[in-house]
């Protein structure tokens, strides 16, 4: 029987590297657990990545860092990816998964930032508040009424009703706007907001459309020049979803021709890596078009939650093998009774068939109790939690690592 490892796996040796100036909220939480932290204020180009990801067990990142294949071939003591943002497409998900390794983000940290300035922007655009403020700057008065609605009585037409379209939905209500939405998936409809069948069902009837949907085939070039052209004269179009689901061109000139009559657009097709002067878009120049530099979840109440909810999900894998949220693992969770004392394996491996019998016969053949064990999978991977007692887990553990069709595996004491 092996012997029993004298201490736990040591906390202060766990390397967290968190890019892009992730929030302190974060920091505070890894440092309380004991774990080592480098912080690093920029993004990473993927020389550096690479170089810096060998020695890490957690790697933070928000969205400008590209984590493909490589840097995480690289990675080789990497137990999991923390997305300290929404998006998740500047990951390879896929390799992230084969390699045994969870991505966690933070999907709903921002979502009230994102709704409350996209209220803000309905009523901006139909004042006509961006040009107004603009010719004041530029010492130009024109007091006017032509053109300037309240938006009180108007339907606003919601393409993805997720987190952030459902809460729009909701406070645009309050402002005793009309509410339609459009989602691929059958939604329950909050308040007394009104689904559509069809999507030109939606650009047809209402006289704000705002998109929420993420960045996915389908929603690539989602509005485009017939979509515009469905959307009724003199209605305002708004995008803090991707750049890719709006065809700007076709937009500038909807606007150009007087069909709509204006836009917010805070995500464009391509978007400049660091902050700066250059940026061009064709909408710059056009009336009552507000333009901002993809800023929709970008207050100090979303930064500190994302950093606090990402860091937490972190914790909880390192210390319990929690799934929960991973947005490319399948979902484990196996609460700890208290007073029990076992060891924690936890194991990733090939979804082939046979995988848990072979673990099965290294634990019955140590003559283990096995005290508690769950196992999920996906189309790639199995994902295994089991308690056993304190001594033969280490045994076992050596065990299923050296089985050929597991990927990673850990004990936690
Ligand atoms: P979510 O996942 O909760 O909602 C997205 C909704 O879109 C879902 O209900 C989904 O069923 C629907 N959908 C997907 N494909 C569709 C299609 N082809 N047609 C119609 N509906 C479709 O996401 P959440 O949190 O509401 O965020 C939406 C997007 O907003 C994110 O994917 C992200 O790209 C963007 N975002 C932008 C921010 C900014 O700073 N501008 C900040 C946060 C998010």
């Amino acid at each position: 029987m092996a012997s029993q490892p004298p201490t736990s796996f040591p906390k202060d040796q766990i390397k967290i590297l968190l890019l892009e100036n992730i929030h302190q909220s974060a920091v505070t939480l890894f440092k309380a657990e004991g774990f080592q932290v480098e912080s690093v204020s920029t993004a990473l180009k993927e020389k550096e990545l690479v170089e810096k990801i060998r020695d890490a067990h957690v790697i933070g990142i928000r969205s400008k860092t590209q984590l493909r294949d490589l840097p995480l071939s690289e990675g080789k003591r990497l137990l999991a990816v923390g997305a300290f943002c929404i998006g998740t497409n500047q990951i390879d998900l896929d390799s992230a998964n084969k390699r045994g390794v969870p991505v966690f983000n933070a999907p709903f940290s921002n979502t009230r930032s994102v709704a409350e300035l996209m209220i803000s922007e309905i009523i901006a655009l139909s004042r006509q508040l961006g040009d107004r403020s603009s010719e004041v700057h530029q010492g130009i008065w024109k007091k006017v009424a032509t053109g300037s609605w309240e938006v009180r009585g108007k339907t606003l037409g919601i393409v993805g009703y997720g987190h952030i379209g459902s809460q729009i939905g909701i406070i645009a209500e309050m402002l005793g706007m009309t509410v339609l939405f459009y989602d691929r998936v059958t939604k329950l409809p909050l308040g007394n907001n009104k689904p559509m069948a069809t999507l030109p069902d939606l650009l047809a009837n209402s006289d704000f459309v705002t998109l929420h949907v993420p960045e996915t085939p389908q929603t690539k070039n989602m509005i485009g020049e017939d979509e515009l052209a469905l959307m009724k004269k003199g209605s305002y179009l708004l995008n803090a979803s991707r750049g890719t689901v709006v065809v700007i061109p076709a937009l500038a000139a909807a606007i150009k021709r007087g069909h709509l009559a204006g836009a917010a657009i805070d995500v464009f097709p391509e978007e400049p890596e660091a902050n700066g002067e250059g940026f061009k878009t064709e909408l710059q120049g056009l009336p009552n078009v507000i333009l901002t530099p993809h800023v929709g979840g970008s207050t100090s109440e979303a930064q500190e939650s994302i950093g606090r909810e990402v860091a937490t999900s972190l914790i909880r894998y390192i210390n319990q093998g929690t799934t929960t949220g991973a947005v490319n693992f399948p979902h484990v969770d196996l609460p700890t009774e208290p007073g029990r004392i076992t060891h924690r394996i936890l194991n990733v491996h090939k979804n082939v068939p046979g995988v848990l019998r072979d673990i099965n016969n290294i634990v019955s053949n140590r003559n283990a109790n096995i005290e508690a064990q769950v196992l999920a999978t996906d189309s790639n991977i199995g994902y295994l939690i089991m308690d056993l007692g304190q001594d033969v887990s280490e045994d076992v553990k050596l065990g299923i690592a050296s089985l050929p069709n597991s990927i990673k595996t850990r004990i936690l004491y």
